[in-house]
């Protein structure tokens, strides 16, 4: 089967494949709409993650969306799905139908996907997710691009997300990793939520769920307080794209001068870990001192590790943070795959 990992963030959504092509655009959906200049363009196949203007067909009847990037630029009534339910949000199906078409094989081939929840969510809401999924049967076409999907999973795994990033973390040097008797910990700082987890070795790694859970924090606030700073010196508000720019650079141009909020926000980002590193740090308890690593993951840790790592005397910051769910799936889809060869 063609192996897909898929990790539909509240921020983002990463998704890689076998073929090892991976793709991520903000978790945004917004209504389609048709763009006159829009065919005057030369389209590149590259260009298509920027421009996902998609028209979904299957039992509902038919919807056109703007996802990503081109819902970021253009779109109306452009939201991020922050419910807490997000399998049955309509913008999930939308995510799915756009990152699935971009991940799926040339050829006519069943696909096995492996996707996860934050830890909390997964308790309950597994089965959910799992059934949505087996379900899931529709039509993507990529407007101006010439491709046109039939969207099927054959195979279903749900996983819970931060264990998918350890999995990821530890393959690359078992030994050092291993060691039993001692605890792995991993923290993904995400855009909505911090998972935390925690794994025992002895024989095999097992999951201490009573060490384990999700915060309902995450890089978020610091689009938040940008927003809110930027609105008590200027008095307007923001869009969603000045927004993220001015997150991304810590400054912004307006009105022939440039603002500059990068020690507003660097406070920001000292408070957000704190905060962080004081909840788990008081789950964690005194067995924080039998913990053998303390992984750090998620999107969120290029802007917060400067603050993080004193978590712990052997913090390790994983490869590729922002992929590091997505690659774990990955690397699940290809251990249950040779169960069945
Ligand atoms: N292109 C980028 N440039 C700079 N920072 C980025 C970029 N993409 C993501 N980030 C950072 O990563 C954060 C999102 O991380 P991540 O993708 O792990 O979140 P998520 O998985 O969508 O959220 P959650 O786990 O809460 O569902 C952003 O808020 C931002 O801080
Ligand atoms: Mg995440």
């Amino acid at each position: 089967m063609f192996k897909i990992g898929l990790d539909l963030g509240y921020g983002y959504v990463k998704g890689i494949n076998e073929e090892n092509r991976r793709i991520v655009f903000p978790s945004l959906v917004g209504t389609g709409y048709k763009r006159s200049l829009s065919g005057l363009f030369d389209r590149k196949r590259e260009d298509i993650i920027n421009n996902m203007h998609i028209v979904i067909s299957g039992n509902e009847g038919r919807k056109e969306f703007f996802v990503g990037e081109l819902a970021r630029r253009e779109g109306r009534n452009v939201s991020y799905a922050f419910d807490e339910h997000k399998v049955n949000h309509p913008n999930t199906k939308a995510l799915i139908a756009a990152s699935a078409g971009l991940l799926f094989p040339e050829e006519d081939i069943p696909v096995h996907v492996v996707s996860g929840l934050p830890l909390e969510q997964y308790i309950h809401q597994k089965e959910e997710l799992k059934g949505m999924l087996k379900s899931y049967k529709l039509i993507v076409e990529f407007k101006g691009y010439d491709i046109v999907k039939i969207i099927k999973f054959e195979k279903v795994t749900v996983f819970p997300q931060a264990a998918g990033a350890v999995y990821y973390a530890i393959m690359g040097d078992l030994k050092r990793y291993l060691v039993r008797g001692s605890y792995l910990g991993l923290v993904d700082i995400g855009f909505r939520t911090t998972d935390y987890i925690v794994f025992y070795i002895n024989d095999k790694l097992t999951l201490r769920e009573d060490l384990s859970g999700t915060l309902d924090i995450g890089m978020s606030e610091v689009n938040n307080t940008a927003d809110k700073l930027f609105t008590e010196r200027t008095g307007t508000k923001l869009d969603i794209p000045e927004l993220m720019e001015l997150v991304r650079q810590d400054r912004i141009f307006y009105r022939g001068r440039e603002m500059n909020f990068e020690g507003e926000l660097n406070s920001v980002k000292y408070e957000l870990a704190r905060a962080i590193k004081d909840r788990i740090k008081s789950v964690w308890g005194s067995k924080l001192d039998f913990f053998n690593t303390v992984f750090l993951a998620g999107g969120g840790v290029k802007a917060l590790s400067g603050y993080l790592t004193d978590i712990y005397d052997n913090t390790v910051i994983v490869k590729d943070a922002q992929f590091a769910n997505t690659r774990g799936f990955l690397k699940v889809a290809e251990i249950e795959g040779k169960g069945e060869e």
